[in-house]
Parts: structure tokens; C-alpha cells; sequence
């Protein structure tokens, strides 16, 4: 036996490897398994909508669109984004975000309920235990680096080395996997604990949460995670769910309202919430000024911005009044959904169609795809590439007014695309360049 156990169960432990050590009457299986069922159903659709995320970005088009070059395999299910519904990124990334938001008291919840396991020792006492252990870190610590880097992506705008998405990408296969190893082994045991409080609920049981987790009948294992030393109880077990299930709304609250210009204000803890986008036709949320990104005035005015399109017949250079002269002008209400999790809800977008400008430079068919160049000098996406699906879409446009004026120079002004149901990044702003072809 190792010495920090024998003096655990005799005296005050010292060390959090002590059984005694940790003394909360709340931990027990049952708890851990409430937890970890909304774990399984929460975590599962953070990485579903992680990954169809990714696909929205059509990374398989042009490295332009793809920030994690090296996936290999991992990229087996990528399809093309369509481009409807149109607010289909809108509802997978609102979703990704206010939900990894949303679970942050259960997985810390979940973290507290089982950290005596932690801390175990002997840390491995065979070959498949040390596998287990091992498959345990990459689940801890899988979570932690998942949510970590998530919320730093959505509130500091990214302090990490490296870029974001493929460190997340990849932590999430990390970690999912050890999830689902878990999640085999541990559903049939939560589903079971789930029964069994059910039947207290009923009225055969005992007093809640006060260490009684020990013993119900016969078929029943010895509950590794309850304290051999239980304090007194501060909280019973249902209120300490309750304690988190409030924190998870609290979050929601704050959070969910940054997809809606009506609820925005109620976002507290979004940055893209809280401020104010201004008010007026142009008063939405935008995630860059023009100046942040660097845009000159000098080369937006109108003598001295040319849109340059390039294809099949060459090349044509257009200013703003001739674009809006020479081409139809069209309408389509679309909103900007960005990958942090903000979306606006949907603006009156006024420009000329893509497969219009396809068509001026030889494509009059099919459409096909187009990579389109911004006036920004820096930036990861001031480059981004349009699959033929996006340019042939009639609601796809270079829109040149919005909610029926000009655009301001935060929102893309001389020209910006517009593309339903894409991620917001490829929604190029002040557009210099456009150059159609299959890529
Ligand atoms: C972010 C996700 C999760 C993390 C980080 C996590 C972490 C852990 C850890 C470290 C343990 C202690 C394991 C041991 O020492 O044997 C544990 C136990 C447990 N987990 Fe999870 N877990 C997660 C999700 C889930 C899910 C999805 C379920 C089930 C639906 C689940 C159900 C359980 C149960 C029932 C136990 C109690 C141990 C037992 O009786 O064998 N967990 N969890």
C-alpha cells in the first residue's frame, strides 16, 4: 500500500492521491453519469458541427480557403457547400459556438466530479490500465485544449501559436476519439445510474447525494469516485445540478443573443454582442473596420478603384459607375455569419450577380469557380476561392448598397460579395480582383 494512503485513512490526508482527500459527499457515479449524458448528446453536435464547419469553407478548392493543408484522411467526408438553405452556416456555427459556450459548466462540473480519478495511484498497475490512463489524458486533456482554444478564438480575436484552425482540428480528433472510447465504456454505466435515481425520484430511494452511492443491492460494483471520508454536506445533489444547469443558462443568455441584430445587446459576453454596431441602413455587425484591415481611402474612390475581372475572353477593368451601368442590378437578403459565432440577421444585399460577371468574361453556361482578391494588404482570407455552385446561385452577388444605400467602408465599400449560406470570411470585402476558371 503506498504510504500517502495508509496516513489518508487514518489522519488528515495530505495528497490529493489520498482516497480520503477529497471529501465532497456530492461525487458518486450518479452524478458523474447525469453529467456525462449531456456530455455525450452536447459534445457530440460541437464536433458534428466543427467538422460540417469546416466543409462550409470548401477547403478542398484552393489552398487559399485551407487552413489545414496537412488534414490527409482526416478530410474523407468533405462535400461541396451548398448554398442553401441560406442561413445554413448562420444555424451550424450559431450553433457550434453558443453550445461550446453553453457546456463549459457541465465539462467543468464533470471535471470536478470525477478530479479524485485523477489523481490515482498507482498511475498505471498493468498495460491495459496504462492504456486506459493514457486514453483518460487525451480526454482531459483534449477537452480543456478544445474549449480553451474556442473561446480564445471567439473573445481575444487568437493569442495562440500557430493558427487556430488547425490546432483545433486536429485537437478535436484527438479528442473525440477518446471520447467515443469513453463514452462506449461509460454510457451503459450512466444510463443505469440514470434508472436508479429515477427510482428514488420515485419515492424508493433515500436522501439525496449523501454518500449513499455506495450500496444498492446486490448486482450492484463498489462506486469508485465516493468518498471513503464524506464532509458535511453543504448542497444536496440536485442542487448542486441545478447550480450548474443555472451557470449553463446564464452563458446562454449572455452568448446566444450575438446571432440576432433584435437581441445583440444582450450578448454580454460575445465581443461581437455588447458594442454597438451603429445604427442606419449600414449600422450591423462587422468583425474588421476598414482600418484595422488596413484599406487606403485613396484606392477606394471612384476615380480610382477598377474592378479587374479576368476569363475565358481576357481581362475587363470596370469602375463602380460602369458595373452598376452595364450589369443588372439584383436583390437578395442574406445575413453574414461569421466562424467566432456572431451572425447578423438578414440584409438587403443590392449588386450585380457573379454568374453575371461570368458571363462578361466568356463563361455564358455553367459558370465556374472564381477566386476573388481584396484591396486588404493582410489578413488570412483577403484571397478566397468560390466554388461554380456559389458563382452560378442568383442570390450570389458583388454588392455594391446595402439595406438600400452605398455600402460603408466597414462593410466592403467600393464592392463586397455576398454568397448565401457561406461562411463569412469568404464574403470578400473590398473586392480589387476576380478571376473566374475552373480551380
Ligand atoms: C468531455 C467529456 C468527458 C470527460 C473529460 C470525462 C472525464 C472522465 C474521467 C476523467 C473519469 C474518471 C475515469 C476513471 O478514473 O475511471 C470519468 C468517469 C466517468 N464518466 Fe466521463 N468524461 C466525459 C464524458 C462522459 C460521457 C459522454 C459519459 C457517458 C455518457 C461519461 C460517463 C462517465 C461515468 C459514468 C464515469 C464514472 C466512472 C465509472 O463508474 O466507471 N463521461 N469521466
Amino acid at each position: 500500500m503506498f504510504p500517502a494512503y495508509g496516513r489518508a485513512m487514518r489522519d488528515d490526508p495530505l495528497l490529493p492521491s489520498s482516497p480520503g482527500f477529497w471529501r465532497s459527499p456530492l461525487r458518486g457515479t450518479r452524478f458523474t453519469s447525469v453529467l456525462g449524458l449531456v456530455l455525450l448528446v452536447g459534445i457530440t453536435v460541437l464536433f458534428v458541427t466543427g467538422l460540417v464547419s469546416y466543409a462550409a469553407y470548401n477547403p478542398g478548392l484552393s489552398p487559399v480557403n485551407d487552413k489545414t493543408p496537412d488534414k490527409g484522411i482526416l478530410g474523407f467526408y468533405l462535400f461541396d457547400w451548398p448554398t442553401g438553405p441560406h442561413w445554413l452556416y448562420r444555424l451550424n456555427q450559431g450553433v457550434h459556438v453558443t453550445l461550446g459556450i453553453t457546456l463549459i459548466p457541465v465539462l467543468l462540473a464533470k471535471l470536478w466530479s470525477v478530479i479524485p480519478r485523477l489523481f490515482a495511484l498507482p498511475p498505471a498497475r498493468s498495460l491495459a490500465h496504462a492504456l486506459e490512463r493514457v486514453s483518460l489524458l487525451l480526454l482531459v486533456g483534449g477537452a480543456l485544449f478544445e474549449f480553451v482554444t474556442g473561446v480564445l478564438n471567439v473573445q481575444l480575436d487568437y493569442v495562440f501559436p500557430g493558427s487556430f484552425y488547425p490546432l483545433h482540428f486536429y485537437g478535436a480528433w484527438v479528442f473525440f476519439a477518446a471520447f467515443v472510447a469513453h463514452a462506449l465504456l461509460k454510457t451503459p454505466i450512466a444510463l443505469r445510474n440514470l434508472r436508479r435515481l429515477r427510482q428514488e425520484d420515485e419515492g424508493q430511494g433515500e436522501d439525496e447525494g449523501q454518500g449513499e452511492d455506495e450500496e444498492k443491492g446486490e448486482d450492484e460494483e463498489k462506486d469508485i469516485l465516493v468518498t471513503p471520508r464524506p464532509a458535511e454536506p453543504t448542497v444536496s445533489r440536485r442542487g448542486a445540478l441545478w447550480f450548474v444547469g443555472g451557470g449553463s443558462l446564464l452563458l446562454f443568455a449572455t452568448t446566444a443573443g450575438q446571432n440576432s441584430d433584435a437581441l445583440r445587446r444582450t450578448a454580454l459576453l460575445a465581443p461581437h454582442g455588447g458594442g454597438d454596431p451603429g445604427s442606419g441602413p449600414n449600422g450591423f455587425q462587422i468583425n474588421k473596420t476598414a482600418a484595422y484591415a488596413g484599406i487606403d481611402a485613396a484606392e477606394t474612390g471612384e476615380d480610382a478603384w477598377r474592378l479587374v475581372v479576368t476569363g475565358r475572353t481576357g481581362t475587363v477593368r470596370l469602375s463602380r459607375a460602369r458595373l452598376a451601368a452595364e450589369l443588372p442590378l439584383y436583390s437578395a437578403a442574406l445575413p453574414i455569419a461569421c466562424v467566432e459565432g456572431w451572425s447578423t440577421s438578414d440584409q438587403w444585399w443590392r449588386g450585380v450577380r457573379l454568374r453575371d460577371l461570368a458571363a462578361l468574361v466568356g463563361y455564358d453556361g455553367d459558370p465556374p469557380d472564381l477566386f476573388v482578391e481584396s484591396l486588404q494588404p493582410r489578413g488570412a482570407f483577403r484571397k478566397a476561392a468560390l466554388r461554380a455552385n456559389q458563382v452560378a446561385d442568383p442570390r450570389s452577388l458583388l454588392a455594391l448598397y446595402v439595406n438600400g444605400e452605398e455600402l460603408s467602408p466597414d462593410h466592403g465599400y467600393p464592392a463586397r460579395i455576398i454568397v448565401p449560406a457561406a461562411p463569412g470570411v469568404l464574403n470578400t470585402k473590398w473586392v480589387a480582383r476576380m478571376t473566374f476558371g475552373d480551380l
